[in-house]
């Protein structure tokens, strides 16, 4: 049994009070837990590959090439496993560019998004040569025609098309709608194409959409693709052919008992359906589905504390080392690993830091816990490390990842040193 292999978290809970090795990979958790200290990000490798192998399968047939959304688990560690599974990457930053090249992903299999890319940044993935450049708005296709120009090539680019469809998940991860940020109207993008002679460094030949994340209904895309799609019909009557359509990422995955993920082969009909009448390729950017199943955060309990009309688990994991629930009020189910039968309690599960909002879960039913006993949260392998801070001057939590019985530390914890390194009392003081 891995993690991801767990038809709802009850079982897994199930399983892992019986037998916590389970969730590890065969790995004995508490062994882990002294030899790493806790709290730390443990990711299953077979699980993340078996899902890259479930979306591989479901675009079979088409020109499809999978680009990993960095944003979701930029580890070197992830990077390299998918790497090697022959994915790309969708970037959104220069550091996510070098860590993509870092970690053996080919140029050409690299596509940058995102709504505020630097002059720099442009010029770097120019630099390197990347395959395409998701493009939100004029002024940036201006940019990288000017910077193309500068370095004598020819950049790809997409639009970005933002196709006022509502992805129906929570309004901070939300991006497809006309009153976000995020792509032009189809209208602009009309413009683009018809103006194109005037960026003659750019090869305007591809259409992205991307709605949002966390998505569980199929709906939404098929809206989505429909427009995009119709567009694509109209570009090509009108003369601009179309040899990439970049579908985007957003599915969703199960955080909670009853949820199920999003069914890859069932998106990829709606996908062959909207696309029926187009030969080109398309370029799918999902980072969630592959990893976040595949992650846990394993914590200690530090204390129960009795109050006045609940009960707190405070646990060593806080707000900083898993966002999610405190950003979104995500739910993420948690699992306790002592492993013996024990009345059931309702505890709000928080963390150290001095804020209410570090609280994981409140009024949750979970077996009674005590001091020092092992928690695992699940669900994080997706937005999980990725999003930690060091607030309240807490060191980047470790992260390891699991294969088959044994164990690699692919993120040390942050020393104090580190996490203090490049600061100064503010002595050097000069003038412009
Ligand atoms: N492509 C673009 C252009 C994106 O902006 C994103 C995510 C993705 C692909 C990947 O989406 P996914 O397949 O992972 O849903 N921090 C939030 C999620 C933010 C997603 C941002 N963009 C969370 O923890 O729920």
């Amino acid at each position: 049994m891995t993690l991801s292999e767990f038809e709802t978290v009850a079982d897994a809970a199930a399983v892992a009070s019986q037998d916590p090795e389970s969730l590890f990979e065969g790995v004995d958790p508490a062994a882990l837990a002294d030899r790493v200290g806790t709290p730390f990000h443990a990711y299953s490798a077979a699980a993340i590959r078996r899902r890259i192998a479930e979306l591989q399968q479901a675009l079979q047939g088409l020109d499809a090439l999978v680009c990993f959304a960095v944003k979701a688990n930029p580890n070197r560690a992830i990077l390299t496993l998918v790497a090697d599974a022959g994915l790309g990457a969708d970037i959104v930053s220069g550091g996510e560019l070098r860590r993509s090249l870092e970690a053996g992903i080919a140029p050409k299999r690299i596509v940058f998004s995102g709504v505020g890319k630097s002059e720099q940044e442009i010029d770097a993935a120019l630099a390197a040569g990347i395959a395409r450049f998701n493009l939100e708005s004029r002024d940036e296709l201006e940019c990288l025609d000017r910077l193309a120009r500068e370095r004598g090539v020819e950049a790809c680019a997409a639009v970005r098309i933002n196709p006022d469809v509502d992805a129906g998940t929570h309004e901070k991860i939300s991006t497809g709608r006309a009153e976000n940020k995020f792509g032009v109207p189809i209208d602009e993008a009309r413009c683009w194409f018809a103006e194109r002679m005037r960026h003659p460094n750019v090869r305007l030949d591809g259409l992205h959409v991307h709605i949002g994340s966390q998505i569980l209904d199929l709906e939404p895309f098929r809206r989505a693709f429909a427009r995009v799609a119709a567009f694509r019909r109209e570009l090509a009557a009108a003369g601009h052919a179309i040899a990439s359509i970049d579908v985007g990422g957003g599915f969703g995955v199960r955080y909670r008992n009853g949820e199920s993920r999003l069914d890859a082969q069932a998106w990829a009909g709606v996908l062959r359906e909207a696309f029926a009448d187009y030969d080109g390729r398309f370029v799918v950017e999902p980072g969630r589905w592959l990893v976040a199943e595949a992650g846990l955060l394993l914590t200690r309990v530090l204390r129960v504390k009795r109050g006045v009309e609940r009960d707190f688990l405070v646990l060593d994991a806080a707000m900083n080392d898993l966002a999610r629930p405190s950003l979104y009020d995500a739910w993420h189910e948690i699992v306790p690993l002592h492993g013996a039968a024990r009345a059931m309690r309702r505890y709000d599960v928080v963390g150290p830091v001095c804020e209410t909002g570090d609280t994981f879960a409140r009024d949750r039913l979970l077996p009674e816990c005590a001091a020092g006993d092992l928690v695992a949260i699940l669900g994080t392998g997706a937005y999980g490390a990725s999003m930690a801070s060091t607030y309240n001057s807490r060191p980047l939590a470790a992260e390891v990842l699991l294969d088959d019985g044994r164990y690699s530390i692919v993120r040390r914890r942050q020393s104090y040193e580190e996490m203090t390194a490049g600061e100064s009392a503010g002595e050097d003081w000069t003038t412009p």
